[in-house]
């Protein structure tokens, strides 16, 4: 069977992990576009399933129907007229349209020339008007404008992306996005045989998103794609608890229990140690200390901010040995930074990841 052209998009800063995960899953990459959150790259039909249910990663995959320059509305008229859409028929499709850049028009008018487009194109090769359902469409083709670049493509995974896990019953008012949990789990170089403690767990994004990786459990949930075509896998079995050593810390009660809830809810809390406590106090020895602190956006004020990175930096040290790694996400990683430097541990990598509007910071240390 002929390969299909995809593009996945993700959280700006981790295109280099996704492309290795995206191989992993069978896809050929073809092109990374470093920092802008997309990752382009062929395969079979077979991996539209695949990659929704096992990509940790991935915001979205998209199948590729179009790309190239274009310098005005008209152009994506045109570009988007010439495209066949025999897959529509008897479906009912949305345009869902994003820009980036500077335009003189908006991301609603591109979503309206496409759309457009699209009902053009279908009446004049096969005869009839396709119908638009903007709330619940079998089909959503994505346009999107970046400079003076735009993508069409066909929506596999839906208007919810993959980060939004189907295990999350307790949303913690600053939970981690999910994809980004997975992440600096592989920057880590976390696998099923290492220790592992989130001392501020929150809602347990980190510890749950372990064992569903360790446990091989895929995501649970409705996909786009099943509207429109069958790409169906075998989804591999449940590796069981196995000897995983995984725990959660979390200081508020409200937060720990919605932590217990969702790791219930996600089938892993008998693989997740979680309990009440103070991160600049824990003890023992781990081999992944990993955590999305505090960053003093809400009620959190810069001083006392400082005064937590620096204890918590005390007790992390305290827990590691050689191999072990302390991996951190903040926004204010100059004072995470400045905290670890007075403890003597040795940055090992870090890098820049953009979500939700923030430009955070992954940093991973390990002893000098
Ligand atoms: C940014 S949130 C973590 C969110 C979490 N990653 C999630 O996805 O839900 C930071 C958490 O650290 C907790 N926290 C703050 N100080 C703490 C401390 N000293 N010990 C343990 N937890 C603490 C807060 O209550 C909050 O739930």
């Amino acid at each position: 069977m002929a390969n299909v052209n995809f593009y996945a998009t993700l959280c700006p800063g981790l295109e280099d992990v996704a492309a290795e995960e995206i191989e992993k899953l069978g896809g050929r990459v073809i092109e990374i576009r470093q920092n802008r959150g997309r990752v382009f790259f062929e395969g079979s039909r077979k991996i539209i399933s695949i990659i929704n249910s096992y990509s940790r990663i991935l915001e979205r995959l998209n199948v590729l129907l179009y790309r190239g320059k274009f310098s005005d509305l008209n152009e994506i008229y045109s570009a988007v007229k010439k495209l066949d859409f025999e897959f529509l028929k008897g479906k009912t499709f949305a345009v869902r349209s994003m820009r980036a850049g500077v335009h003189d028009f908006t991301s609603v008018d591109v979503a309206r020339v496409a759309g457009q487009a699209v009902i053009d194109s279908f009446m004049e090769s096969y005869g009839e008007r396709l119908k638009v359902n903007l709330n619940e469409p079998d089909v959503i083709i994505r346009v999107e404008v970046v400079d003076d670049e735009l993508f069409v493509g066909v929506d596999t995974t839906g208007d919810d992306a993959l980060h939004k896990r189907w295990w999350r019953v307790y949303n913690h008012p600053a939970h981690l996005n999910a994809t980004i949990a997975c992440a600096m789990l592989i920057l880590a170089e976390w696998n099923v045989k290492k220790s592992l403690i989130d001392p501020m767990c929150g809602s347990g994004t980190i510890p749950i998103e372990a064992a569903l990786m360790g446990r091989n459990i895929p995501n649970k949930r409705d996909f786009a794609y099943q509207r429109l075509c069958s790409s169906e896998s075998d989804l591999a079995k449940d590796a069981g608890k196995g000897e995983m050593e995984l725990y959660g810390v979390e200081k508020f009660r409200k937060h720990l229990e919605g932590a217990i809830r969702n790791a219930e809810n996600a089938g892993v809390a008998d693989t997740i140690t979680f309990s009440q406590g103070d991160a600049t106090k824990i003890e023992g020895i781990y081999d992944v200390i990993i955590t999305n602190p505090p960053y003093g956006l809400r009620i959190w004020k810069k001083g006392m901010i400082r005064k937590l990175y620096e204890k918590f930096a005390v007790a992390a040290r305290k827990c590691m040995q050689e191999e072990s790694r302390l991996v951190v996400i903040t926004t204010e990683h100059k004072i995470f930074g400045e905290s670890v430097a007075k403890v003597g541990l040795s940055l090992v990598h870090e890098r820049y990841v953009k979500y939700g509007g923030l430009i955070t910071k992954i940093m991973v240390y390990s002893l000098p």
